[in-house]
């Protein structure tokens, strides 16, 4: 695959205050850097709030980033409103990415019930959210791994 850009975005109020809070980020960057040697990866940390989540993946759609993939923010809580984000920004669904990450993290644990993780492509941009733990970034980047490549390829 031709060097490309791939986004890594920590939606996390806590992370936002203090970054070294950030484990599912780091993390992340280093999944991706080995799948995608020749990338360039660009990472950012970004509060629980709609809008900013909104604007942010619009801007790395703008700059014809690859992929997306947002980390935190899928659950239950008042605050968790990544999926909303995402599901305004993307023109289509891909919903098998997540019934795929649910199928797969199900065996894992029962909390993967308590994400809402949203998949979809804006322009010619794949955005995954995952949820915001490094175990969790480490278990759902194993089950994407298989497709990414492909699905970027296509996209373009
Ligand atoms: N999925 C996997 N594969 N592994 C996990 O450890 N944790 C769950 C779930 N999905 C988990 C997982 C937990 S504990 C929560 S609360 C939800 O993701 C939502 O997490 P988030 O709000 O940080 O996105």
């Amino acid at each position: 695959m031709a060097a490309g850009i791939i986004v890594i975005i920590t939606v996390s109020d806590t992370c936002y205050k203090n970054p070294t809070n950030d484990t599912s980020g780091p993390t992340l960057v280093e999944l991706v850097k080995s799948l995608f040697p020749q990338s360039t990866i660009q990472t950012t940390i970004i509060p629980d709030e709609r809008k900013i989540i909104e604007d942010k993946l619009k801007e790395y759609c703008m700059k014809n980033a690859d992929l997306i993939i947002t980390t935190g923010g899928t659950g239950f809580s008042n605050r968790d409103v990544t999926p909303e984000a995402t599901r305004a920004v993307i023109e289509k669904e891909a919903p098998a990415i997540s019934v795929a990450l649910t199928i797969e993290s199900l065996k894992k644990t029962p909390m993967a019930m308590v994400s809402r993780s949203v998949s979809g492509i804006c322009d010619k941009t794949l955005i995954i959210n995952f949820p915001g733990s490094k175990k969790a970034v480490i278990e759902c980047f194993e089950v994407v791994k298989p497709i990414l490549h492909h699905a970027i390829e296509i996209i373009k």
